[in-house]
């Protein structure tokens, strides 16, 4: 596959230093600002994926931009061609290809990037079993950690689509992500690289960003992330703890000011050589997850989406 990555996102959101708070707090990486950056917006870094997230002014939280890694030009040429026959109207630079998404009005924008090296990777975390205590005499490392917790990178992004059908196509013949799986007609889990996901886009009666996503190493970081944040603010709490069915990532959810949900998650199924993965078809109920607390209402349609529609038709 010559897509490799989701690159990075811009959020836009009303007010940018709440939200750049948010996210410092979260555990991504505050980068000092530069003078070609525009005014009033932050950008962070994860550990492994380099700078992922910038936060600029918007009137309503939307996604506002979101990067796809690719390895050479040649990927570059391919991308324009499949969005022009596509029919969207595509900007080619020398080292990009950018075109927006009709149903979810996000800008994509494909350039040539590194691919994501884990550094220093965690060891596998040894569990004791039931008649194999393969840790006898020691306590779990996972009650051991101290210090913040540090996401590892950006993976993945969930859309709200007013068009599902025709965004699940922009990324798929436009761009080039392939189906994982599908709840027929509502919503597509679809990667550009081995991750399950790297793009999941909903049908919902406006446009709007549900959540992104932020690998940690493994369960005991996500319950960590998730209790430092809620020590300082317990209505961030969203879901959690819990293990989607789709994907199988470990999750727990939280809420960002502006009202967007950003997940802690590990665990997520790789998808490593395609022709040994099978996509699945499910109903929406039964796909959403294998075990925790059941979803709130607010998951499932976000309490400021009149008020998203609202802004939507008046702009
Ligand atoms: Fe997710």
């Amino acid at each position: 596959m010559s897509l490799h990555r989701l690159t990075g996102l811009t959020l836009g959101v009303p007010d940018v230093a709440s939200a750049a708070a948010y996210y410092a707090e979260f555990g991504l990486t505050p980068l000092a600002s530069t003078p070609e950056q525009p005014p009033h917006t932050a950008r962070f870094a994860t550990v492994d994926g380099g700078e992922q997230l910038r936060i600029a002014r918007s009137d309503r939280r939307r996604l506002l931009h979101l990067g796809i890694g690719a390895d050479d030009p040649d990927d570059l040429d391919r991308v324009a061609a499949s969005l022009t026959r596509f029919g969207v109207e595509v900007t080619r630079t020398g080292t990009s290809v950018r075109a927006s998404d009709p149903g979810t009005e996000v800008t994509v924008e494909v350039t040539i990037a590194e691919r994501v090296v884990a550094h220093d990777p965690p060891a596998p975390v040894a569990y004791n079993g039931p008649g194999e205590p393969v840790r006898a005499g020691e306590r779990a490392p996972g009650i051991l950690r101290e210090g913040p917790v540090r996401p590892r990178k950006l993976g993945h992004v969930v859309l709200g689509s007013t068009d599902q059908q025709t965004s699940q196509r922009f990324f798929t013949e436009g761009i080039g992500f392939r189906v994982s799986d599908e709840v027929p007609g509502l919503a597509a889990f679809m990667r550009c690289s081995t991750d399950h996901h790297n793009v999941l886009v909903q049908q919902a009666p406006v446009s709007f960003l549900h959540h992104t996503a932020w690998q940690v190493d493994d369960i005991d970081e996500i319950g960590r992330g998730a209790k430092a944040m809620l020590e300082t603010d317990p209505e961030r709490h969203t879901w959690g703890l819990g293990r989607h069915h789709i994907g199988s990532n470990f999750f727990w959810y939280l809420k960002d000011p502006a009202g967007n949900f950003s997940e802690y998650y590990s665990d997520l199924d790789c998808v490593v050589e395609d022709a040994l993965w099978k996509p699945g078809v499910w109903d929406g109920a039964q796909a959403l997850y294998s075990w925790g607390p059941p979803p709130p209402p607010s998951f499932l349609a976000p309490e400021d989406l009149a008020a998203l529609m609202s802004g939507a038709h008046s702009a």
